[in-house]
């Protein structure tokens, strides 16, 4: 099925410098690059955006991790882009990522652990329309 997803290089991999290496491997799987901006969170933003995980242990963490830098935001679409993007993510906790995964090559732990990826269709069309107008994508109208 050809779907979208929202995907995010956190600000930890931005501050790394490994946005293009990041990106390749997303390249490199088949998933195309529909839409792509760099964005610096507000802790409004970032609150808004993770909304469903308010009231969750991590919650403070995370909206003020994802606010200490610039992000960069894709849409990426393709054939189960949603899955295949998930899994060059890899776990969320970095170290426990298997080997030649996105996050365990980049992240670190469970907070700075380099990229978002939406986690079903429904959360990928809200996620994506968090960030961009249909207008700004490769094939919108
Ligand atoms: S859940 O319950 O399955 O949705 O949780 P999970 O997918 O493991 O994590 C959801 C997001 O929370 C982030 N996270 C954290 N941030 C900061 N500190 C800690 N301790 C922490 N634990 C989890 C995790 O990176 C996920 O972020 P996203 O951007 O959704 O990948």
């Amino acid at each position: 099925m050809m779907e979208r997803t929202l995907s995010i290089i956190k600000p930890d991999a931005v501050g790394k410098g490994v946005i293009g290496q990041i990106i390749t491997r997303f390249e490199e799987a088949g998933l195309n690059i529909l839409g792509m901006k760099m964005v610096h969170l507000s802790k409004t933003q970032a609150k808004e955006f993770y909304a469903e995980h308010e009231g969750r242990s991590y919650f403070d963490g995370l909206t003020e991790f994802m606010t200490i830098g610039p992000s960069v935001v894709m849409v990426l679409g393709g054939e189960d882009v949603i899955k295949k993007s998930r899994a060059l993510m890899g776990a969320t906790n970095s170290p426990e990522a298997a080997d030649g995964t996105i996050r365990r090559e980049f992240g670190t732990d469970g907070r700075r652990n380099a990229v978002h990826g939406s986690d079903s269709p429904e959360t990928a069309v809200r996620e994506i329309s968090y960030f961009f107008d249909a207008s700004e994508l490769v094939g919108g109208t």
